[in-house]
């Protein structure tokens, strides 16, 4: 919610049009340092314990709505806006975090927002065989906090993901998850601003605005470099073709992040029937036990806590990290893990069994840039305009999109995501704990040319399992990163390909030079064993957690929801959010995410004949 734009509308009455233009570079220059300012010093929460101060021992009574939504991300925000659509439906949807704001509008700056209370923190847990550039092998672990949830400080990267990715879902036993099925509500949530090439497979009416990233011309002077090393281009890997290399397509519109809370909650919040209430920890879904039923939650809002009652269903949309840690608190999960915890077993399901991410190792060119530089005010002016560096996602200018194994599979494996040196005359604080060899080479960073490899169908997967039995302990996030050696293999594979960019013209024209990490050096260079040490030290979460509570038929041995999304042996509880998909996407999660609240929406109304 942009409370600015009230007060420059304001101002504009009482100044000159200029004199309220230089007051609003000004509040935005202020705006963007005092946050750098801030990140610089922010230490990020070991866990809940803001929520618990002084806390009261009363719990009072919240009320009665018909569903209530746990969580405000990307999924949850849809969710309950499109069930609030029925008048006769009372909705509360209860968020952790705040609202957005100003500075989570601004695309560029989006890595800013990590270090602030919009991120939970997390850490995952100390990694076997990757995040060995982190002190303790423990990666910082992303998740958003706020209205809007990790769409409100992620990358907005827009790729809905492959078609054989969700007719495999189907296969797997998921009815009503084909692609043919999903289209339709990837269709109704975004409004895609570009030419319509493909356009009966894309939507032009949704709120979700996803536009090409086309404003500077680093595409068309560097997809030679693509032609050149095999990668064909392609207009749209959200349309028929994915594989080939493209211009990247991003949520945004007329330059401002486009999340959850703009598209959806915003517009809706003066719906009678529809209850936002923020900062509200969720701290247990209420399930009787002899009826096997959820009937509302406990939460805690400024010390106090409440219990709200639901008539018809929780719906937990808390994300792939957060959702499992409450059903588990809640009595629903691993018998063995509750036990361990002294928690009563409600269900014995198997949540968090499974954790998927789609990991991704960044790799850095020195180039000789020639670009210039543009100074923050000159950027906020722009940006002011609609236009300029703020208003895009990073740096990124392209995705290629390729099968290291199978040259004629329509499904990717690899994704690789191109960006151009930053023209911009700031430097955004990075997070914190990387081990003093990492900061040293991260360094050598600046200015460069980098390409990040994304690995799209991980072999290995990780657990999500409790600290403790109390909602103050964050989880343990074990995504065992490169778990698997076949994933080692595949970026090795991808590897080999991409870095043949370092021999076209256009790379000997700007003197690309990949730039070696220090502690492989004694590797031979350029070997696999060179690499697989670079790939240990430089691998990151790709932050696309997600399967954490699977949507797969009750006979696969990783069940926790059905089709229609709910919880397997309990009534009135379904879930929605990344946490269901029974398999990661060829993508990045925002776009399906958004679409799992779109179809989880229309499946409840069903379900109660609308
Ligand atoms: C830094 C970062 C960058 C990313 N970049 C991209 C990108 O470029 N493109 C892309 O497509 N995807 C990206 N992703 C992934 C994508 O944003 C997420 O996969 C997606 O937002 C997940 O949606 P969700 O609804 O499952 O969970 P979330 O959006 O995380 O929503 C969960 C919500 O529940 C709230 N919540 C949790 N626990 C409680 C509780 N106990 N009580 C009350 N509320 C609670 C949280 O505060 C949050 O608002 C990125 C993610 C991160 C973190
Ligand atoms: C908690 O109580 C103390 C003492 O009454 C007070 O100083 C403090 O501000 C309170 N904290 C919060 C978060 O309300
Ligand atoms: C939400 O419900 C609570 C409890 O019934 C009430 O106190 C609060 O005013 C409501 N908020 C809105 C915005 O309707
Ligand atoms: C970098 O580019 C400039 C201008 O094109 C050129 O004069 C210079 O020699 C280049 N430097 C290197 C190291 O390639
Ligand atoms: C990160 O660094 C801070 C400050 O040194 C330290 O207190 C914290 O424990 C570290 N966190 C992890 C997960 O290592």
């Amino acid at each position: 919610m942009k409370i600015s734009i009230i007060f420059f509308i304001f101002l504009g009455f009482v100044e000159g049009i200029d004199d309220v233009r230089e007051l609003k570079v000004t509040y935005y220059e202020n705006l963007i340092k005092s946050a750098i300012r801030e990140a610089e010093q922010y230490s990020l929460p070991k866990d809940n314990s803001l929520h618990f101060q002084n806390l009261s021992q009363d719990i009072k009574d919240f009320g009665e709505f018909d569903f209530i939504v746990v969580g405000a991300g990307s999924s949850g925000s849809v969710v309950s806006t499109r069930l609030s659509e029925v008048e006769s439906f009372k909705i509360l949807l209860l968020e952790a975090g705040g609202w957005d704001d100003d500075l989570t509008a601004i695309p560029y700056i989006s890595l800013l927002l990590h270090q602030s209370e919009r991120n939970w923190g997390y850490y995952t847990t100390p990694q076997k065989n990757g995040c060995y550039g982190w002190r303790g092998r423990r990666c910082a672990f992303q998740r958003g906090k706020l209205v809007g949830g990790s769409g409100s400080i992620n990358g907005m990267a827009y790729v809905r993901g492959n078609k054989g990715d969700y007719d495999n879902w189907a296969a797997l036993g998921n009815p009503g998850w084909s692609f043919d099925d999903v289209l339709p509500y990837f269709k109704k949530l975004e409004n895609f601003q570009s030419d319509r090439i493909d356009a009966d497979l894309r939507g032009f009416a949704g709120p979700v605005n996803s536009v090409n990233n086309k404003e500077e011309d680093y595409f068309d002077k560097f997809s030679s470099q693509f032609t050149e090393i095999g990668f064909d281009i392609i207009h749209d890997y959200n349309a028929k073709k994915q594989i080939g290399a493209a211009r990247n397509q991003v949520h945004t519109k007329l330059g401002q992040r486009v999340s959850g809370a703009t598209a959806y909650v915003t517009p809706a919040i003066t719906r009678h029937n529809f209850n936002v209430t923020i900062r509200a920890l969720v701290t247990k879904i209420l399930i009787d036990d002899f009826e096997k039923k959820a009937y509302g939650v406990e939460f805690i809002k400024n010390g106090q806590r409440f219990t709200a009652i639901a008539k018809k269903e929780v719906i937990l949309s808390a994300g792939a990290i957060n959702t499992p840690q409450l059903l588990m608190l809640s009595g629903i999960g691993p018998s063995n893990e509750l036990e361990k915890h002294c928690i009563p077993i409600i269900k014995n399901l198997p949540v968090g069994n499974q954790l998927k991410d789609h990991s991704v190792v960044p790799l850095s060119y020195k180039i000789n840039s020639t670009e210039e530089h543009v100074t923050l005010r000159e950027a906020i002016s722009d940006f002011l305009d609609g236009k300029g560096i703020l208003t895009r996602a990073g740096n990124r200018f392209a995705f290629s999109f390729i099968n290291t194994r199978n040259e004629a599979s329509p499904v990717p494996n690899i994704e690789f995501s191109f960006d151009y040196p930053s023209p911009l005359d700031i430097i955004l604080p990075s997070q914190s704990n990387f081990t003093d060899e990492n900061l040293k080479y991260r360094e050598l960073l600046r200015g460069t040319f980098n390409i990040a490899i994304f690995l799209l169908h991980p072999k290995s997967s990780g657990t999500l399992k409790l600290k403790s039995k109390n909602i103050l302990d964050y989880p343990l996030i074990d995504i065992n990163i490169l778990g698997d050696i076949e994933d080692m293999e595949t970026f090795h594979d991808s590897i080999k390909i991409i870095t043949k960019i370092g021999e076209t013209r256009l790379a000997k024209k700007y003197n690309l030079q990949l730039i070696e990490y220090p502690s492989c050096k004694e590797y031979c260079h350029n070997s696999k064993e060179y690499w697989f040490c670079v790939l240990k030290y430089l691998i990151e979460p790709g932050l696309h957690a997600s399967s954490t509570a699977k949507m797969a038929p009750k006979t696969d041995p990783l069940a926790v929801v059905d089709s229609k999304l709910r919880v397997y042996g309990i009534k009135g509880l379904r879930i929605v959010d990344c946490s269901i998909m029974p398999t990661p996407i060829s993508g990045h999660n925002n776009a399906a995410a958004f679409m799992i609240g779109e179809k989880a929406a229309d499946m409840v109304k069903r379900d109660y004949g609308i």
